[in-house]
C-alpha cells in the first residue's frame, strides 16, 4: 500500500491532531514512545508522520514532501501557499487581532507603526481600511514592541488574551478567527486521492467527547 505522508505541527496542537487521527483509525505507535525521532510510521495503516515547525508545515505541503497536513489558518492566510485546503479541524482555536496599549487610541494622523509577525495579513487588513501604516517585521514576543515604544500596535494571535492582559495590553480590533486547517498537496491530492479523500472523511466526522476540546 503506497505510505500517506503526513506533517505534524512540533508542539502541542500537533499532539492534539495526532490523538484525532490515532481515534479516527490512523494509528501509529511508534510517535507515542519518547525519543527525538522525527519522522514515525505504521506501514499497517498506510501512514507516515513526521513533526516539523509549525510555520513549515505549508512548505512541506506545497512542495509535495508531505501530501497532507496541518497548519493554522494564519499560516495559510501570511504564505498563501499553493494547496487545498480540505477541513477545518475545529481546534487550535484563536484570533488575529490588533492590540495596543490600553489607553492608545488611533486618531489617523501619523503613520501607524505596526509589529507583527504577519506583515501580509496586517497589510491586507489596514489596505481594507485605507490606513498608512509602516510595518515593523519581528518574529516572537510581539508584546513588548507597544511597551517599548517600538510600535504603536500590534497585529498578533490572541488565544486567552492573558498574555495581552498581563502586559497592560487590550484587543482593539479582531481581524479574522484562526483555526488548525487541514491541508493537501494538490498533486498528491489527484494521484493518492482514494485514501486522502478517506482520511480528511474520517478525520472531519470526528466529535470531541464531552468536555474535552
Ligand atoms: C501566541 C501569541 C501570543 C500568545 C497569545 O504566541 O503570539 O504571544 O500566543 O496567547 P494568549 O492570548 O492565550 O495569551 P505563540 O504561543 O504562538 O508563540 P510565539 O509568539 O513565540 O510564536
Amino acid at each position: 500500500m503506497e505510505m500517506i505522508n503526513i506533517a505534524l505541527p512540533k508542539g502541542r496542537l500537533g499532539e492534539k491532531v495526532y490523538r484525532i487521527f490515532k481515534a479516527v483509525g490512523y494509528e501509529c505507535p511508534s510517535i507515542e514512545e519518547e525519543n527525538r525521532k522525527l519522522v514515525f510510521e505504521n506501514p499497517e495503516k498506510g501512514v507516515r508522520y513526521f513533526w516539523v515547525k509549525p510555520s513549515d508545515v505549508a512548505i512541506y505541503v506545497e512542495r509535495g514532501a508531505a501530501d497532507i497536513g496541518v497548519a493554522g489558518k494564519d499560516i495559510l492566510l501570511e504564505y498563501a501557499p499553493d494547496v487545498y485546503e480540505l477541513a477545518d479541524l475545529g481546534i487550535g482555536k484563536c484570533r488575529m487581532c490588533v492590540a495596543a496599549r490600553k489607553e492608545f487610541y488611533d486618531e489617523g494622523s501619523n503613520t501607524l507603526r505596526v509589529a507583527t509577525k504577519f506583515p501580509r495579513i496586517a497589510r491586507t487588513y489596514y489596505s481594507s481600511i485605507s490606513r498608512d501604516i509602516d510595518i515593523i517585521k519581528l518574529n516572537g514576543s510581539i508584546e513588548i514592541a507597544p511597551i517599548l515604544g517600538l510600535s504603536d500596535v500590534i497585529v498578533d494571535i490572541v488565544e486567552t488574551g492573558r498574555t495581552l492582559l498581563e502586559n497592560g495590553l487590550e484587543p482593539k480590533v479582531d481581524i479574522v478567527p484562526i483555526s488548525a486547517r487541514l491541508i493537501a498537496n494538490k498533486v498528491s491530492y489527484k494521484f493518492k486521492n482514494e485514501p486522502i479523500r478517506q482520511l480528511v472523511q474520517a478525520v472531519s466526522a470526528w466529535q470531541p467527547e464531552e468536555g474535552k476540546e
